[in-house]
C-alpha cells in the first residue's frame, strides 16, 4: 500500500507549505497531495481552504485576492513561532521541489465552491513545462471538472473523490472517464470499495492517521493512503 503525504507532512509542519513538502521529499514514500485554488490574477495558489483566514495571519478569499497579496501573508506562524514566515506557495514551488525525485504529486483542484474558470488547463500547462505528466494524479471532489481533463487529457491520471457511501460507483467513475478513486476511508469498508476493486480501479483513501485503519485497508485491497503522518507508516 503507497503512502501519500497528506497536504505534506501536515500534522508536524504547517499544511500546503514548503516546509511540509520538503519533510515529505526527504521520506521512502511514494506520494505528496495538495490542493490548489486560483488568485484574482490567475495564479495557481496551494491551499487547502477556499479563505486564507484559517491557515494564515490574513483574512479573504484566495479568489478575490492578487497574488502578491497573497504573498505577504505568514502561512506557518498559526502551526508554531518556529514556522514563521511560511508563504503560499505557488504550484510551480511545488513542482520545482518535487521534479527529480520519484514521488507522484497528487494536485486536488479546489473548483467544488468557486468553479476557477480554466483551472484545469492552467494545472497542466504548467505540469508539462516540468515535464511530470506521468507522475501527476489531478483528483477533484468537482465531478465536472475532473470528467473534463479525464476527456481533455486522456492520458492523465484523473482521481473522482468522494465522501460519501455511494451506489454502483463503478459505473459512474466510467461514465466520468476518470481512472480513479479517492474516497473517504471509512467508505472502502462499504460494499463500495469491493465493487471499485473488482472493477479494477486504483482506490486510494484519505485521511489515514492510525496505524490500525491502515492494516484494515490494505486487507480490503487498497491502493494507497493520504495520511497527515507519513512516518508512522513506514
Ligand atoms: O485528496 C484527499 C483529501 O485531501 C480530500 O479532502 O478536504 O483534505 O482536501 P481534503
Ligand atoms: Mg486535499
Amino acid at each position: 500500500m503507497k503512502i501519500f503525504a497528506h497536504r505534506g507532512c501536515s500534522g508536524d509542519y504547517p499544511e500546503n507549505t514548503l516546509a511540509a513538502f520538503r519533510a515529505a521529499r526527504e521520506l521512502p514514500i511514494e506520494g505528496i497531495e495538495l490542493d490548489v485554488h486560483l488568485s484574482r490574477d490567475g495564479e495557481l495558489m496551494v491551499i487547502h481552504d477556499e479563505s486564507v483566514d484559517r491557515t494564515t495571519d490574513g483574512s479573504g478569499f484566495v479568489k478575490d485576492m492578487m497574488s502578491e497579496e497573497l504573498r505577504m501573508l505568514d502561512a506557518g506562524i498559526w502551526k508554531g513561532e518556529a514556522f514563521a514566515n511560511e508563504r503560499i506557495p505557488f504550484l510551480s514551488e511545488v513542482l520545482e521541489l518535487f521534479k527529480d525525485t520519484t514521488h507522484v504529486v497528487n494536485i486536488e483542484l479546489k473548483s467544488d465552491i468557486f468553479p476557477y474558470e480554466g483551472m484545469a488547463d492552467r494545472v497542466l500547462r504548467l505540469v508539462d513545462t516540468f515535464q511530470m505528466r506521468d507522475r501527476v494524479i489531478l483528483s477533484s471532489f468537482d465531478h465536472e471538472t475532473i470528467a473534463y481533463v479525464a476527456k481533455i487529457y486522456p492520458d492523465v491520471e484523473t482521481a473522482a473523490l468522494t465522501m460519501e457511501v455511494l451506489m454502483d460507483v463503478p459505473a459512474y467513475l466510467k461514465r466520468l472517464g476518470v481512472s480513479s478513486a479517492h474516497v473517504f476511508f471509512p467508505t472502502a469498508f462499504r460494499r463500495m470499495g469491493h465493487e471499485l476493486k473488482a472493477a479494477n480501479y486504483p482506490v486510494r483513501a484519505y485521511t489515514v492517521n492510525e496505524v490500525a485503519y491502515a492494516d484494515m485497508l490494505r486487507k480490503v485491497g487498497i491502493d494507497a493512503i493520504f495520511t497527515d503522518y507519513p512516518e508512522r507508516f513506514l
